[in-house]
């Protein structure tokens, strides 16, 4: 059993419900564009980049896009997305957020994001919680995105503990994949729930005690996974 040092947290559909405000913005392009775009597909965008968001749009549209249109359009998505955020507040933060950062703190753990999003500090900024990390690392910083480990590893390196010490936090199964080739644990949540890779799952943070949370490590074995899909009675973060 490998003791975490470091929680690792992804932004969009863990920390905050944005998640929802990328698919209104996304459906509000593809529908001005005419191109066949649903919450199915919208899965497929989770932990992915902006301009590969837009690549994967455009797999179902019949017309052919030049770079200077497919940069036009990804301006475009970003500016109704930031529209939306505009009505973003401290009552976005999604259940346990808070608790489960104030207790990781109490025990001396690093805290951190780990964010493809180039718009992570508007947001945190938003919700209150520019303050709360030791360090943030978003798609700024980064060249390649998940499923790429690097914004996970730069993120570990920026609080200074080694990967196998990380735990992450991930909704995406892009993200899932980042945080196991960077030979970090994960904890699987949101859209993510029930991942059959993640070493720990639940609905949302509010659903995971402090020991279970921290006690999450890299394992091989399947019967070491943790899955809190169906458990009613788990205590919350208090
Ligand atoms: C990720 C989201 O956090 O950030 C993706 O899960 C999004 O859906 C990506 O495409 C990039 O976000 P932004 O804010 O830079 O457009
Ligand atoms: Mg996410």
């Amino acid at each position: 059993m490998k003791k975490i040092r470091a929680v690792i947290f992804d932004l969009d559909g863990v920390i905050v419900s944005t998640d929802e405000h990328h698919f209104r913005a996304w459906k509000q392009l593809a529908d001005e564009e005419g191109i066949p775009f649903d919450r199915h597909d919208n899965e497929r965008l989770r932990g992915v980049s902006r301009m590969e968001s837009l690549e994967i749009i455009m797999e179902k549209s019949s017309k052919a896009y030049s770079a200077v249109e497919k940069q036009k359009l990804a301006a475009r998505k970003n500016d109704i997305y930031r529209e939306l955020l505009k009505g973003l507040s401290p009552s976005d933060v999604l259940p346990g957020v808070t608790s489960t950062l104030q207790v990781l703190r109490e025990r001396g753990l690093k805290i951190a994001i780990g964010s493809s999003s180039k718009n992570a500090l508007p947001i945190l900024q938003a919700i209150g919680l520019a303050n709360a990390f030791d360090a943030v690392v978003d798609g700024n910083h980064i060249s390649r995105s998940k499923p790429d480990p690097e914004v996970f590893r730069l993120a570990a390196q920026r609080v200074g503990v080694s990967p196998q010490q990380c735990l992450v936090v991930e909704d995406a199964d892009a993200g899932v994949e980042a945080a196991l080739a960077a030979g970090m644990s994960v904890v699987a949540v949101g859209s993510a729930n029930g991942h059959p890779k993640a070493t720990l799952s639940a609905e949302n943070l509010a659903q995971i005690t402090p020991d279970e949370f921290l006690l999450a490590s890299v394992s091989s074995s399947a019967e070491s996974r943790v899955s809190l899909i169906d458990c009613s009675s788990t205590a919350n973060f208090t």
